[in-house]
């Protein structure tokens, strides 16, 4: 069967590469891709946004079933768009893709299932602003409403601050809403935890942590993560046992009861506070780069585990996972987050000799010319799998320095909260 995957970054390297294992899988052609799936896949230039462009594709490279990695597709109704052209594919709809493209639309579904999350105020105005700092103390979370490349949320220390920020999405800052959700600060360990879900139950699919922030020592401003883990030791099954019952199964039932049951990859971003856990966040979709580090751990071929969920079949399927854990650090072009130099040369990836446990998943990279260069902030997430986190970083951090790279950033400290943890295996 040939697959159609969406995407272009690390996250769409692993997925690509999991398919490729697949005895069931003939061709996968990737919209767009990048270097990395060029070597396992056909990759095909095209707007990721170009719904009719890529329904095209579909028809001439006979996609039997299609994979949507990011979520502006599928925020925009990707899934409504080729499903109603009868075309097989993974993902949310346009309403339940919701639950990450308005944080106002997420935050009403906690209000009225009762979900532990942060308290919150939707607003439009100043006057319901300054009436929240009234309410809640400092620290302030300022959040845009609708999606925002990972910059839509402030964490204001100051009224000042607060005014000032929220005064910029009112302004429109963010082409996606001029709504504000403005949010009390929590504070905590954070932990991903991920679900498939078809219309009639969901499975676990990985728990990862990942670090947010640019610098060592978690400082600087976010990105899109620079380095992640899994699983994560902080989501024990008492946890896990609450995380399912106060935050998935009231989420999944809410938009069952409003006639559009979720469908895709659900990633539940938490604060981990006094063992009990707040959402944060939806995402629709897998992480990136907490995908990298989970579907090297699966067992279970992919393609097999995608197909039960189209079907809605889910329930009949067991996922399995290796008991061995797997770290990601990920190597960036100086600037990033903010503007970055594009075209680096990265040198003698062909030649280090990695190991079955260890893997490369390129993010921005392209190939001109025969050079693999890079194309994008996030360039390479260099991986390994093992039995502890400190001596995973070890080898990483020697498979990255037998890479030659000028112009590359990266964190050496993944994994420090755990690995810094006295007396425990990890
Ligand atoms: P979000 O896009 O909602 O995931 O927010 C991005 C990051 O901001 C999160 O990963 C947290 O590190 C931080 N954050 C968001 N909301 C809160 C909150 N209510 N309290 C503390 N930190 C938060
Ligand atoms: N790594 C965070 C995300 O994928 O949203």
């Amino acid at each position: 069967m040939n697959i159609g995957l969406i995407g272009s970054g690390g996250r769409e390297h692993a997925l690509c590469k999991n398919l490729s294992e697949s005895k069931f899988v003939d061709k996968i052609i990737c919209f767009p891709g990048n270097a990395g799936t060029s070597s396992l896949a056909i990759n095909v230039q095209v707007d990721i946004l170009d719904f009719k462009k890529i329904l095209k594709l579909i028809k001439f490279y006979k996609i039997k079933l299609v994979i949507v990695g990011p979520e502006e597709p599928l925020v925009n109704g990707i899934v409504d768009f080729l499903k109603k052209e009868k075309i097989i594919v993974f993902g949310p709809n346009r309403y339940a893709a919701k639950l990450e493209g308005s944080k106002a639309f997420m935050k009403t579904i906690c209000k009225q299932n009762k979900i532990p999350t942060a308290k919150f105020k939707i607003c439009n105005k100043k006057n319901q602003v300054k009436k929240f700092l009234t309410d809640c103390s400092l620290p302030i979370v300022v959040k845009a409403d609708g999606l925002a490349a990972g910059k839509g949320v402030t964490i204001c220390k100051t009224e000042k601050e607060v005014l000032k920020s929220t005064n910029d999405i009112f302004k429109g800052k963010f082409k996606s809403s001029k709504l504000v959700v403005l949010e009390e600060y929590l504070l905590g360990e954070e932990a991903s935890y991920f679900v498939i879900v078809d219309n009639n139950t969901f499975k676990f699919f990985g728990s990862a942590q990942d670090h947010k922030r640019v610098f060592e020592n978690d400082k600087g401003p976010n990105t899109g993560g620079m380095g992640a883990y899994s699983p994560a030791p902080i989501i024990t099954k008492k946890l896990e046992k609450k995380i399912i019952s106060k935050i998935i199964v009231p989420t999944l039932k809410a938009l069952k009861t409003k006639n559009n049951p979720y469908n895709g990859f659900l990633y539940v971003g938490l604060m981990i506070k006094n063992n009990e856990p707040f959402l944060i966040e939806y995402n629709i979709r897998m992480g990136d780069p907490e995908c990298q580090v989970i579907l090297p751990r699966l067992k279970t071929d992919i393609f097999k585990i995608f197909k039960y969920a189209t079907l809605n079949k889910l329930k009949n399927i067991k996922i399995n996972w290796k008991k061995q854990k797997s770290m990601t650090v990920v190597l960036c072009a100086k600037g990033y987050p903010g503007a970055y130099k594009k075209n680096l040369k990265i040198q003698n990836i062909d030649k280090i000799n990695l190991s079955e446990k260890d893997f490369i998943f390129h993010a921005g990279t392209k190939i001109v010319n025969n050079v693999l260069r890079s194309n994008g902030g996030r360039v390479l997430n260099v991986l390994s799998l093992g039995t502890n986190f400190k001596s995973i970083r070890k080898k990483i951090i020697s498979n990255i320095k037998k890479l030659k790279l000028k112009g590359i950033f990266y964190r050496k400290d993944i994994g420090w909260k755990v690995i810094n943890k006295k007396n425990e295996n990890y």
